[in-house]
């Protein structure tokens, strides 16, 4: 028989200093991860945010980030600790529904909050983190930068796909989208972009305050804040979606004959993939050194030096796949980059330029890149299987990607795919869904249809399929 074990005060208090006793056994620690397949300490279980409410002060001269986040959130246990992703950043203080939590750091970037009392499953609860510093640029797996990138005139935050920890703590996995109320106040002469639309704008004692709006739920890798100089162009789009575009002034003389192309595009959009789920659209064109790549920010995407018109199609058909339809996890990229890249293919077709038919064809017989290594990168792995996360942005989730859907096209004819492109938008607009969900979604669009070899060699596959 094991011998009891009589704990002495000390140990008790030890015992409890480790593993917290506070709310005595009643609720567990949230997960410090949600276990996505490529970044297992992404987001954080135990708790869905509904809406996140920033207030930062920003001072591009020292890269000083003074930040306030407000985050209202939802147990979905019993919590006795939970975490929030946040990398770098001195933490000052923590409140749970305004009593002080007692916090700490750690892995690379867990908060760990345990607030004085135990949270009930169901509970809508409320965290105020205060905290500053110089917030990191981070290098993802692929070698690209992202998170808080000083730029020529001030600072721009990118968070695909783990860059947002670097600005602001939250439950940073695309799987927990939120609504956001984004304040920022920098030096009078300076501007502040955000996503979703602009409530207010003051100035106060040389400061400059700027007061985002964003109204429909948003995954955190779409966040951004750009800070800096920028001409602003407004306009009322077509079908009233209305537009704010910000341009670095160096940008503004190339930028200006595509940027008026945003209300065409929307429109094209809106009849192709159905109505654009957001209450505003826009651009954000900094200079070509300030960012690796362009990204489909929320209302407004982000592109180093003026975008040609497929670039800018590409980042605004994200609202619809990526933005609103949201991927359950970073092994779901293709759902995204897929249907962008087939959104190119099919503005072409529709505007005077090759078919997709012609682009599969080039693609399939290795003539569609100058590079024979580009061509046979194609064939690397299957979209919904990338090897790494350095791989997630590779070229078979975006070509072959939408390779799989011109597959499905030739299955079940023009008309039925078409319905597909606008039912899977409409299905999970402003949610989340993964590659099941989509081939359980084309199967029953199509009774009847085989697409066992589009899953099982396409999507799934490995190495380049028999053309059937
Ligand atoms: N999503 C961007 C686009 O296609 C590309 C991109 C930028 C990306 N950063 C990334 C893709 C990080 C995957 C991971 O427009
Ligand atoms: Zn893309």
């Amino acid at each position: 028989m094991p011998r009891s074990v009589a704990l002495g005060p000390v140990a008790v208090l030890l015992a409890c200093v480790l593993i917290g006793c506070d709310g005595g056994v009643k609720g567990a620690a949230g997960a410090s991860g949600v276990r996505d397949p490529y970044f297992p300490k992404l987001g954080n279980g135990g708790y869905d945010v509904t809406h996140y409410g920033l207030t930062l002060d920003y001072r591009p001269a020292g890269r000083k980030l003074v930040g306030k986040a407000v985050v209202a959130a939802r147990a979905g246990s019993d919590l006795s600790a939970f975490d929030l992703d946040l990398k770098g950043m001195e933490v000052e203080s923590v409140e749970v529904d305004g009593k002080p939590a007692r916090f700490n750091r750690s892995g690379d970037h867990e908060l760990v909050v345990r607030p004085r009392d135990d949270l009930d499953e169901g509970a809508s609860f409320t965290t105020v983190v205060r905290y500053a510093g110089s917030p990191a640029t981070i290098t993802d797996p692929d070698g690209s930068e992202e998170g808080w990138l000083p730029t020529a005139d001030g600072a721009l935050a990118l968070g695909e796909p783990t860059g947002a920890m670097a600005w602001f703590p939250g439950n940073h996995h695309p799987g927990d989208k939120a609504t956001y109320d984004i304040t920022v106040s920098v030096p009078e002469g300076l501007r502040v972009v955000s996503n979703g639309e602009l409530a207010r704008e003051t100035v106060k004692e040389g400061r400059a305050v700027f007061a985002w709006h964003v109204g429909e739920p948003m995954a955190s890798y779409v966040a951004t804040v750009a800070v800096g100089k920028f001409a602003v162009r407004r306009s009322e789009g077509k079908g009233g979606v209305p537009v704010y575009a910000a341009v670095d002034p160096t940008q503004v003389a190339d930028s200006e004959e595509v940027l008026d192309r945003i209300p065409e595009i929307v429109e094209w959009g809106s009849r192709t993939f159905g109505a654009y789920p957001f209450s505003s659209v826009g651009a954000i064109v900094e200079r070509e050194d300030d960012a690796g790549y362009a990204l489909e920010t929320q209302n407004r995407p982000v592109f180093p030096g003026a975008p040609g018109v497929g670039l800018l199609l590409h980042e605004l058909v994200h609202q619809w796949y990526g933005n609103s339809v949201t991927p359950e996890s970073w092994r779901d990229m293709w759902l995204n980059e897929g249907f962008a890249t087939y959104a190119e293919w099919l503005w072409a077709e529709e505007h005077g330029g090759d078919s997709a038919q012609e682009v599969f064809d080039l693609l399939y017989a290795g003539d569609y890149f100058d590079k024979k290594s580009d061509n046979d990168a194609v064939w690397a792995f299957p979209p919904a299987r990338p090897p790494s996360a350095a791989r997630i942005s590779d070229s078979p989730v975006y070509e072959r990607g939408a390779m799989v859907l011109h597959r499905i096209r030739q299955t079940v004819g023009d008309e039925v795919f078409r319905g597909i492109l606008r039912g899977w938008a409409a299905a999970h607009r402003h949610g989340n869904a993964d590659t099941g969900d989509f081939t359980a979604f084309v199967e029953a669009k199509a009774p009847g249809a085989d697409f066992s070899e589009i899953w099982d060699e396409w999507l799934y596959g490995e190495g380049k399929p028999d053309r059937s």
